[in-house]
C-alpha cells in the first residue's frame, strides 16, 4: 500500500520507518537539505534494546511525486497544520484518509475546513519518541494509540470507517498498537489535559516531568489547571474517560526523566505548542464562558518566554 507520512519529526520519522518493512513509504519534508540528508542516511530507531538498521522511505518536498495515496499520516506539529493540509490536499483523492496525528485542539478547526471529498480522521498516541538528529529518533515508549472519525464526518463515514479500520490494523502491524474508536474527542481532550497540566510546568520550572511533582506550587498550579479543563470540557460535551488529574501525576511518573515536548522547544529555540494546549484552552473557554484564569496566566507566562527568542533570536 501507498502511505505517506508529512513531517519528518520525532513521530513522523518513527511511523515511516515502522510501516517500511510491509509498504511503500513517502516521507514529506518540506526542508530540501534535511530531505537529501535523509535520503542518504536512511531513518534510525533506537530503544533500549539498541539501534535499528537504517531503513530508507522515499523523502519528497512535492506531493505530486508520491500521490495518490491510501492513508496519510499528519505528523507536523499543531503550529504548521495549517501549511502542512495544501500538501495533504495534494497527496489525498477520495479513496484516501488522512489520520492527524497532533498534540492540543487547535488543529481541529484547520481540519474540519479541509473540501469535504477529502476524507480525515484525528488520533492521539502515547508513544514515547524524541529526535535526537534528524532522522534518529529514541524511542522510549509503547503506549496505545486511538484514531477516529470526528462527529462531523461520522454520519456519510461507511467508506470512511472501513478505512479508519484499514489504518488501525496497519499501524498495529507495524508495531504501533492501534484502536478505531467512536468517542475520539474524548481521548484527545483527555490527551489535552494531561498535556495541559504538564507542559507549561515544565517550561516555568525548567525540569523534566517527574520533577514536578516534587515541587508544592507544581502540583498546586497543575491540579487548578486541570480542573479548570475539566470544566470547559464538560460544559464542551466533553465526557472525559478517566480522572485526568490522576492521568497526569501517573503520566509525569511514567515518563520521569523526559524532557516535556513544550521544555525541548523552549531549550530549542522553537515556537512552542501553547497556542494548541493551554491557549486553545482559553479559547474554548470563553466560547462555553467559563473562567480560566491559571490557564490565562500559563499562556501568558510561555509567550512571554517564547517571545524573549523568537523576537531577539
Ligand atoms: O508533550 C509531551 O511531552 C508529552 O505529550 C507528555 C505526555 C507531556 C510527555 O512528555
Amino acid at each position: 500500500m501507498k502511505i505517506a507520512v508529512i513531517g519528518p519529526g520525532a513521530m513522523g520519522c518513527l511511523l515511516a520507518a515502522s510501516l517500511t518493512d510491509h509498504h511503500e513509504v513517502w516521507l514529506l519534508d518540506h526542508n530540501p537539505e534535511r530531505t537529501a540528508l535523509l535520503n542518504r542516511q536512511g531513518l534510525l530507531l533506537e530503544n533500549d534494546r539498541g539501534r535499528s538498521k537504517p531503513r530508507f522511505v522515499k523523502v519528497v518536498t512535492d506531493p505530486r511525486l508520491a500521490a495518490p495515496v491510501k492513508l496519510a499520516f499528519l505528523c507536523v506539529k499543531s503550529g504548521r497544520v495549517r501549511e502542512a493540509l495544501r500538501t495533504a490536499r495534494l497527496l489525498c483523492d477520495r479513496d484516501s484518509l488522512l489520520v492527524a496525528l497532533q498534540n492540543g485542539i487547535g488543529h481541529l478547526s484547520h481540519l474540519a475546513e479541509l473540501p469535504g471529498d477529502i476524507a480525515w480522521a484525528v488520533g492521539v498516541t502515547s508513544q514515547g519518541a524524541t529526535l535526537a538528529a534528524p532522522g534518529h529518533v529514541l524511542h522510549q515508549g509503547q503506549g496505545i494509540t486511538r484514531i477516529g472519525l470526528t462527529p462531523e464526518l461520522s454520519a456519510s463515514a461507511d467508506q470512511t470507517g472501513e478505512m479508519l479500520i484499514l489504518a488501525a490494523r496497519t499501524l498495529t502491524r507495524a508495531g504501533i498498537a492501534t484502536e478505531p474508536v467512536t468517542d475520539i474527542l474524548n481521548h484527545v481532550w483527555a490527551k489535552l489535559l494531561v498535556n495541559v497540566g504538564i507542559n507549561a510546568l515544565t517550561v516555568i520550572h525548567d525540569c523534566p516531568n517527574g520533577a514536578l511533582l516534587e515541587i508544592p506550587e507544581a502540583r498546586a498550579v497543575m491540579a487548578a489547571a486541570i480542573g479548570e479543563g475539566c470544566e470547559v470540557a464538560g460544559e464542551s460535551g466533553i465526557v472525559l474517560p478517566g480522572d485526568p488529574l490522576k492521568a497526569a501525576t501517573e503520566v509525569c511518573r511514567a515518563t520521569a526523566a523526559n524532557i516535556s515536548s513544550m521544555l525541548q522547544d523552549v531549550r530549542a529555540r522553537r515556537a512552542t505548542e501553547i497556542d494548541a494546549i493551554n491557549g486553545a484552552l482559553v479559547l474554548k473557554a470563553a466560547e462555553v464562558d467559563v473562567p480560566v484564569p491559571v490557564n490565562r496566566e500559563l499562556t501568558r507566562k510561555i509567550k512571554e518566554i517564547e517571545r524573549a527568542y523568537l523576537d531577539f533570536p
